[in-house]
């Protein structure tokens, strides 16, 4: 049987996405996504222009990748999500959709891989792996076992190693320094 033909677009996420991106991410991710480790990286930093991604259907938003600079051991690497897709859309292709495009544009760019939190059986459907553990090490508690990486170029293996640190700050964070160190 044929599958069926997907009736939303992709599209590159504009400003007046933002309103109905944060409601996804609100609902896929709780209250509970600003204490993550991964949050932590994002502190302060935009997201990289020209890879984040939104699906929309008949008007609607129906969800949303993005993927932020950060630093490892010194270059400057691409940390993918938060991905998030509507509670009673899910199923339907529209993650995997937004992760291709988004991983399609960054391989136009200088970055070497992406890497993850997540589930491994999910994200190996767009090509993500385990990376062997203790090889980079987050700002946080981290279960070893669900960080993931994707290389970039073309037949080679994801060979990141150091700290993952917040890339280049664009805006004020709290004064206390909240953020990594
Ligand atoms: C994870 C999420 C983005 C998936 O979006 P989606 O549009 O439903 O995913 P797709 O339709 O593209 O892919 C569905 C396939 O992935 C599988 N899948 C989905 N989540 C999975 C998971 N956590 N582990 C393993 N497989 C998973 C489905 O079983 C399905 O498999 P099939 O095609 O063989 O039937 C969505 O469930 C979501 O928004 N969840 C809440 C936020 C979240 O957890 N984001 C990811 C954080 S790391």
């Amino acid at each position: 049987m044929n599958a069926p033909v997907p009736t939303w677009q992709i599209r590159l996420e504009n400003p007046e996405d933002d309103s109905g991106i944060e409601a996804l991410n609100a609902e896929g991710f709780g209250p509970g996504r600003f204490a993550k480790s991964a949050y932590r990286l994002r502190e302060g930093v935009k997201p990289v222009a020209g890879l984040s991604f939104v699906a929309v259907e008949d008007g609607v938003l129906r969800g949303s990748v993005r993927f932020w600079p950060v630093r490892i051991g010194g270059h400057e690497e691409l940390l993918l999500g938060p991905l998030a897709v509507q509670s009673n859309q899910r199923g339907r292709g529209i993650g995997i959709a937004l992760m291709q495009a988004g991983i399609a544009a960054a391989q136009q760019g200088p970055w070497r891989g992406i890497i993850l939190v997540g589930d491994e059986p999910y994200y190996a459907k767009v090509g993500f792996s385990r990376l062997p553990p203790g090889r980079i090490k987050f700002p946080g508690p981290v279960d070893q076992n669900r960080i993931l990486g994707l290389s970039l170029k073309a037949g080679e293996i994801l060979n990141l190693s150091g700290e993952v640190r917040r890339a280049q700050i664009d805006d004020a964070v709290c004064a206390n320094g909240a953020g990594v160190g």
